[in-house]
């Protein structure tokens, strides 16, 4: 049996329409375990509660009642530090998700800035961690010098990708993420992902 990484309990989340008029309840009483290491699916179809479910389980969204477990101890809900070391989250649409006046550079190089202590505890060297990983999706170095529309959808994928994983995250969320190469999975080997998708097909993982 694998180790539990992470466990989500009797999560509920309600939203509001405009005013305030209608409430959703986009998740009822849910209760999910991921084990260590592995690849957990969260499938079903639009609306169904999957992208809610899998930001409360890495701590962008709060839910209104429930609890969640990383490694057995509760985190508390509002420890913002915690969930931010732990887990990382990759969107489908990558145009979105970069700042489109930052180069390519920077925006590999800000969650960096924000986890310091990565590069003081292990003494990495940044130019050789960018160069080396960059390498090993497939990626030409000259990327680096331009701005995210002058990258494809599928380059720019990688570079999230990239950017999630440079900081060592324990879990990834890959949201309606499309795009599953051989270098993803080599990396994901070492990781645990959620993947979040509206289509069963779609997905292959092996
Ligand atoms: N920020 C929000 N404000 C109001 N309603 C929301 C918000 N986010 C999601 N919802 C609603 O919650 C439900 C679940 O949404 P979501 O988790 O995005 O589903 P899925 O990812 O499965 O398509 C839907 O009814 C959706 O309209
Ligand atoms: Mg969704």
């Amino acid at each position: 049996m694998k180790n539990i990484l992470l466990r989500g309990e009797n999560l509920t989340k309600y939203y509001f329409t405009h005013k305030k008029k209608l409430k959703i309840v986009a998740l009822n009483n849910v209760t999910i375990e991921i084990p260590e290491k592995s690849v957990v699916a969260l499938v079903g179809e639009s609306g169904s509660g999957k992208t809610t479910l899998g930001k409360i389980l890495i701590g962008i969204e709060k839910p209104d009642k429930g609890k969640i477990f990383y490694n057995g101890n509760e985190i508390k809900l509002n420890d913002r530090k915690i969930f931010s070391n732990l887990f990382q989250i990759i969107f489908q649409d990558p145009y979105s998700s970069f700042n489109p006046t930052f180069k390519i550079e920077k925006s590999i190089l800000e969650p960096l800035i924000l986890n310091k202590s990565y590069f003081e505890n292990f003494n990495i060297n940044r130019n050789d961690l960018i160069l080396n990983i960059l390498n090993e999706v497939g990626l030409d170095r000259s990327v680096l010098e331009k701005y995210p529309y002058e990258l494809s959808g599928g380059e720019l994928q990688r570079v999230a990708f990239i950017r999630a994983i440079i900081t060592n995250p324990k879990i990834i969320n890959w949201n309606n993420f499309t795009i599953v190469t051989p270098q993803f999975l080599n990396y994901s080997k070492h990781l645990t992902s959620i993947v979040v998708s509206a289509e069963y097909d779609g997905i292959t993982i092996t």
